[in-house]
């Protein structure tokens, strides 16, 4: 680490109050990249300027810039299409299905700690490749797009018949600091459980690593072991064996791994380094600490005879051979053909040839009898090979960035996937305000307002803004497997859904009778029915109140449903419904922590900002709409009325609060005068007076001034969950 600072070289160090308070709850994450942090300003859109990108010029530029070498970082094989590859891949690959962070669409590989994973060492190298393109484009042409095409244009470059591109990935300007990476305090070392019971939401195994250790697990050159990691660790990242097979095996057709001299020589990472590093880390002081002296991750070698082109030589070297466990210059172990010819060109020297080589996770896709089985298929099935790898590139490299209608650029396959979330197309007119008026009226007849809300919150609060999943359109509430998740009741969801059904249909078909063409959908009316529920309960506490409605949603079929993904990614938190599974019933492997930060992080992939949070707890607690309508913070009189009960009742100081579980997750209230047990609540309802800053929103709207205040923001922040998956909106630039 740089010493900085006084002249007397002793150094100066501000301690913030996360170090004197590590165990502070954390809001951070609801005020990350805020627009007026934006240097292009709080009004750019880069939808709208990528769409005026020539985007066959960028493909241009970076194919002459990958075979151009740069004295100061030379390509081996004249060509960096493989560190490109490699680049791309890291950006996308920390993508973990459980919460959707990580990943590739907001370029936050640029900053730390991605950028400084030991498994990122020298794509600080890639990325200053790549700032001719990034100049050259300005504000046309994301970080995060620019790492991706980058990519994909050398997948192409080298042979690769590719599926095509979305642009629309728009940049970050700080650290992403809302996924949690994991508890280790040191690099490369794991306390996530082993193999298969890795913790949610892990996906890597190791800390500082995308995936898995290259060596075998923990270093155990065990191919068979090492194939368990992947396993795992792919499925995380949501792929399957047929997708990680072909991931691995058409990654590695292709460059080397470098590992030139021994890791002591090896500076520090990009944020740890010297000023005069500029952004730079890892500066190798072995020999010319570049091109053939590379040092990244410390096993020296080259898969293929072709290694910038793309072909089946991988597998049919990794089945040809025998392979005899060695250990590279840097000293760790690492496989050698053992009765192979010297067939491997070497990076630079053209007189210079070397046995295969590959790494235990190679080893494991034929060592591990399911592998094996799809590798083989693969190499006795080139063109099958090919089409597997380029369907998985894509998925990998776009799956974080939502349904297809975000996709933008003239290269966006037309293919539609199930991982995309489809929605069928509308083919019917919208409800007009009359309709929205009645429908409003029909589901107050039939549903109560805790019904109402809690109905459209676990339709809509599904959102994960990290990857653009879930969400109220589709109704995917109603299919499995979300209308089994507990958290949504699955045995009243049952009649919930007959009664919206009934109510769609009956105007469905009172509109065809008028010769309309005009439907509603069942996404539509569960939104309406929060609206229709929160103006009922704000009316009762006297205020006239429109909740914003924006018609357009359509009904998915059980078919546009990945199961599978929605099954793994059940929650076992909504602080906004005061849910958390029963601790007894949790599998330990499940929760490492408290509910209160789950609030937070569900708040965080909803994108509110704190007062929001603060507000909707408040608004959904007197509206009823508990898990279970139980009267956990209800603290009120008047349930299912819009009042700011649950903050003036929270603050009195008449009443003492107690746990009231071993668990610590549930309180009491006692009434310091008479003793009797007034209100119970949860750590989430009491987080919100105890941590300063919760408190101090608390205070504002718990005053006798803002009751007005306190439903009109609720109503917006409501409003502002209900719409997020509307795609439609923000890309036609609609407000609410
Ligand atoms: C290089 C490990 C999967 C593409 C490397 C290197 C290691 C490694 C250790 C050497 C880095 C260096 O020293 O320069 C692994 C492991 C994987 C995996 C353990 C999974 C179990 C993938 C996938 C892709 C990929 C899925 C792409 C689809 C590449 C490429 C390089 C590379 C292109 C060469 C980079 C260069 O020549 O500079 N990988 N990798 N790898 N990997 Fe992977």
């Amino acid at each position: 680490m740089e010493k900085s600072g006084s002249k007397t070289g002793k150094k100066s160090r501000k301690r913030w109050i996360t170090d004197w308070w590590p165990n502070r709850l954390n809001l951070k994450i609801l005020r990350q990249n805020c627009p007026n942090q934006n240097p292009y300003g709080e009004d750019y859109d880069y939808a709208r300027e990528v769409e005026t990108l020539d985007i066959d010029a960028v493909i241009k530029d970076l194919k002459d810039i990958m075979k151009n070498s740069q004295d100061w970082w030379p390509a081996d094989f004249g060509h960096y299409g493989p560190l490109f590859i490699r680049l791309a891949w890291h950006s996308a690959g920390s993508y973990r299905i459980y919460d959707g962070r990580g990943g590739a669409r907001d370029g936050s590989i640029r900053f730390p700690p991605r950028i400084n994973w030991p498994d990122n060492v020298n794509l600080d190298k890639a990325i200053r490749l790549l700032w001719p393109v990034k100049k050259k484009y300005g504000r046309k042409l994301s970080w995060a797009d620019l790492i991706i095409l980058a990519g994909t244009v050398a997948l192409e470059d080298m042979g690769v018949k590719i599926l095509g591109f979305a642009l629309g990935r728009e940049d970050v300007f700080e650290p992403d600091e809302s996924p949690d990476w994991g508890p280790e305090e040191e690099m490369l070392t794991a306390k996530r459980g082993e193999k298969e019971k890795l913790e949610r939401p892990y996906a890597a195994t190791e800390m500082g690593l995308i995936y898995v250790n290259p060596e075998g697990p923990g270093g155990n050159p065990d191919p068979a072991e090492s194939a368990k990691e992947i396993r795992t660790a792919f499925a995380r990242m949501g792929m399957n064996d047929e997708e990680t097979v072909a991931l691995i095996a058409g990654g590695h057709a292709f460059g080397k791994c470098h590992g030139a001299g021994p890791a002591e020589y090896l500076g520090p990472d990009p944020s740890s380094s010297p000023i005069e590093m500029q952004g730079l880390g890892w500066k190798y002081e072995y020999k010319s600490g570049k091109g053939p002296d590379t040092y990244t991750s410390g096993f020296e070698l080259i898969w293929s005879p072709t290694p910038t082109k793309f072909g089946i030589q991988y597998l049919h070297i990794l089945f040809k051979y025998e392979w005899e466990l060695e250990k590279s210059p840097a000293g760790k172990y690492q496989w050698v053909a053992k009765d192979a010819p010297e067939i491997i060109p070497d990076a630079y020297d053209p007189n210079k040839k070397h046995r295969p080589r590959m790494l235990t996770a190679d080893l494991a896709l034929r060592f591990d009898p399911k592998y094996a089985e799809i590798a083989k298929r693969f190499l006795e099935n080139p063109e099958e090979f090919e089409k597997a790898f380029a369907r998985a590139w894509f998925k990998l490299t776009h799956r974080d960035m939502g349904p297809k209608e975000c996709y933008l650029g003239k290269y966006v396959p037309k293919e539609t996937f199930i991982w995309q979330d489809p929605l069928p197309e509308r083919d019917y007119e919208l409800i007009e305000e009359e309709d929205v008026r009645y429908l409003k009226k029909r589901l107050l007849e039939e549903l109560s307002v805790k019904q109402l809300v809690y109905y459209a919150w676990a339709s809509a609060s599904t959102y994960r803004n990290s990857d653009r999943k879930g969400g109220v359109n589709g109704a995917r509430i109603r299919l499995y497997p979300m209308n089994e998740w507990e958290v949504n009741h699955p045995e009243e969801l049952k009649k919930v859904v007959k009664v919206y059904e009934k109510i769609q249909r009956e105007f469905n078909e009172e509109q065809e009778a008028k010769g309309n063409d005009k439907k509603v959908s069942l996404a539509d009316l569960i939104v309406l029915g929060g609206c229709a529920a929160i103006e009922e309960a704000a009316r009762k506490a006297g205020f006239s109140v429109e909740v914003p409605f924006v018609a357009g949603r359509v009904d998915a079929l059980q078919e546009h449903v990945d199961a599978e993904f929605y099954k793994a990614i059940e929650p076992f938190a909504d602080g906004f419904r005061n849910y958390f599974r029963n601790p007894e019933s949790i599998d330990e492997a499940d929760v490492y922590t408290t509910p209160e930060y789950f609030l937070v992080d569900k708040a965080n992939l909803l994108t509110l900002t704190v007062p929001e949070m603060v507000v909707l707890i408040a608004g959904m607690r007197v509206l009823g709409a508990n898990y279970n309508y139980s009267d956990y913070g209800v603290l009120t009189d008047k349930p299912e009325t819009l009042t700011n009960d649950f903050f003036v009742n929270l603050l009195d100081m008449s009443y003492e609060w107690r746990a009231a579980d071993s668990y610590r997750y549930t309180f009491e209230a006692v009434d310091r005068k008479s003793g009797e047990v007034r209100w119970r609540a949860t750590r989430v309802d009491l987080i919100i007076g105890h941590h300063d800053e919760l408190r101090a929103v608390a205070e504002v709207y718990a005053c006798d001034d803002a009751k007005e205040k306190f439903v009109r923001d609720f109503v917006s922040a409501w409003a502002k969950v209900m719409h997020l998956d509307r795609f439609d909106l923000w890309r036609n630039n609609r407000e609410l």
